[in-house]
């Protein structure tokens, strides 16, 4: 596996080194193979990527050959301001040039358990796999300062290596249900990016980045693509430790 770290001043250029990374990942693989299966997380930082490619790079790539899904959901309905598929549909979607076939967000409406089967169908319907594992070209994560990633948390470790595609979850504070890809389908992705802002994610950044053994424990410590890259997108307070 090899390992990137990409760092930018400040939230808004690493959106944009961001955006034009992920336009150019695009770019090369659509000049191999006609559609592009990309996994996106929620949170807040990814915000002003969504909001940054609906402004500057809607022309960037062939958007329409990009099938979008969520590395995971918060069992909300898409309408609530917590839903991660409706930020980003307001903030990104809506505003690029993109078929509604090819928009494959959770139903966080749905029972969680029954909605992580039919997830994980349509993952398997629509994206090509290698023993029953879907195969991403990218992965886009986050980083909780508690060392979570996706809605796999420090204290319900043994989810991220369940053998099925996604899980049903917990917050462990809020207690809120989610809906989330597991460490099987990251790990098999092409192109896994961890996308990190802010003075609070130093402390935690530094130690998935340096791999220090006494975090290994940590959901983010374990995303390591089996035959992908891994990239750390961050801005300089997130990477003052580095
Ligand atoms: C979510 C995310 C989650 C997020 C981290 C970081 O649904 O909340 O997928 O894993 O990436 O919690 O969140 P921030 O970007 O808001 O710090």
């Amino acid at each position: 596996m090899n390992q990137y770290l990409q760092t930018a001043p400040d939230p808004d250029q690493l959106a944009d080194r961001l955006a034009r990374f992920i336009c150019e990942t695009i770019n090369r693989r659509l000049s191999e193979k006609d559609r592009f299966f990309l996994a996106l997380s929620g949170g807040s930082t990814p915000q002003l990527l969504f909001k940054l490619i609906a402004e500057k790079y809607p022309l960037a790539c062939e958007w329409e050959k990009v099938h979008f899904f969520w590395v995971d959901e918060r069992c909300v309905p898409h309408t609530d301001p917590q839903s991660n598929f409706g930020a980003c549909k307001d903030l990104m979607l809506d505003h690029l040039d993109c078929p509604p076939e090819h928009i494959h967000p959770v139903d966080g409406s749905r029972e969680a358990e029954k909605e992580a089967l039919r997830y994980a169908s349509d993952l398997l319907a629509h994206i090509p796999a290698q023993d029953g594992i879907p195969l991403f070209d990218l992965v886009l994560l986050g980083i909780g300062t508690d060392g979570h990633t996706a809605s796999i948390f420090p204290n319900s470790l043994t989810l991220f290596h369940a053998p099925q595609p996604c899980v049903a979850t917990q917050h462990p504070e809020s207690r809120q249900k989610r809906i989330s890809i597991t460490g099987t389908v990251i790990n098999k992705a092409s192109c896994v990016v961890f996308v990190v802002a802010g003075e609070e994610k130093k402390e935690v950044l530094f130690h998935i980045v340096t791999k220090n053994a006494a975090f290994e424990h940590l959901p983010a410590a374990l995303v390591k693509p089996e035959n992908g890259e891994l990239y750390f997108f961050a801005d300089q307070s997130a990477a003052s430790l580095l």
